[in-house]
């Protein structure tokens, strides 16, 4: 068997707090959205390079981008690393006919703030303007590993985010995304 594609698309958060969060849980993201794209890119990358042609679309996230993720601790670390592993991926498989992309999206309409229970605080806290239909970032990611490129971040705000996080001073980045977590009750 071959696979000219993948995307490493699962992933779900929790917003209790890492203390009231259960370690199972917490082993739970960590083995969908850490363990499972290394894993699988090394079963189809050396099959890729071989073959002269492949696609790897790691979905990462906005939060990936930003100091820390207040009350949702371990999120934004382990999309982090997800973001740094697609950029050591791309670096490696340069000339190949391997394409990696990690795309960071900022918040996005699926079921995902559903299934972690936040649906009715980011709706409240964050205006419509803020959110992207998932059919937009998809095609921004796809368009992005078809160009090659690192890395996406679809949406001009959300690129303004990213790049405040990396700006900011840690003090005052951590009180920007503290207030985030604030105004989601998440701490
Ligand atoms: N929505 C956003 O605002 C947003 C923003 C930035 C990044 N993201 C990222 O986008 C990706 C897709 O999420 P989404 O927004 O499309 O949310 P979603 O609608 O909740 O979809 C999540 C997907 O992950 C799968 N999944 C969840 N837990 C799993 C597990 N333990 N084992 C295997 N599969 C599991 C789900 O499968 P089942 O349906 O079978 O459970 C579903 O296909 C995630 O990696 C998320 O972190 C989302």
């Amino acid at each position: 068997m071959s696979v000219d594609g993948l995307i490493n698309n699962a992933g779900f958060s929790r917003t209790t707090g890492f203390l009231a969060t259960g370690p199972a849980d917490h082993a739970a993201m960590i083995r969908v959205m850490l363990t499972a794209p290394v894993e699988l890119s090394r079963l189809v990358l050396p099959g890729m390079v071989a073959r002269g042609w492949g696609r790897v679309l790691n979905v990462a996230s906005l939060a990936g981008q930003m100091p820390a993720t207040g009350g949702d601790t371990l999120y934004g670390p382990i999309k982090s690393f997800l973001i740094k592993a697609s950029q050591g991926l791309w670096l490696e498989t340069q000339g190949t006919g391997v394409h990696v992309t990690a795309l960071c999206p900022g918040y996005t309409y699926t079921e995902f703030h559903d299934v972690n229970g936040s649906r009715d605080q980011v709706s409240a806290a964050y205006p419509k303007w803020m959110w992207m239909d998932a059919d937009r970032v998809a095609r921004i990611g796809w368009d992005a590993v078809e160009a090659n490129r690192p890395r996406v971040t679809p949406g001009a705000a959300n690129n303004v985010l990213a790049a405040l996080g990396g700006l900011l001073p840690d003090a005052l980045a951590l009180k920007m995304v503290g207030g985030h977590a604030r105004r989601l009750d998440r701490l």
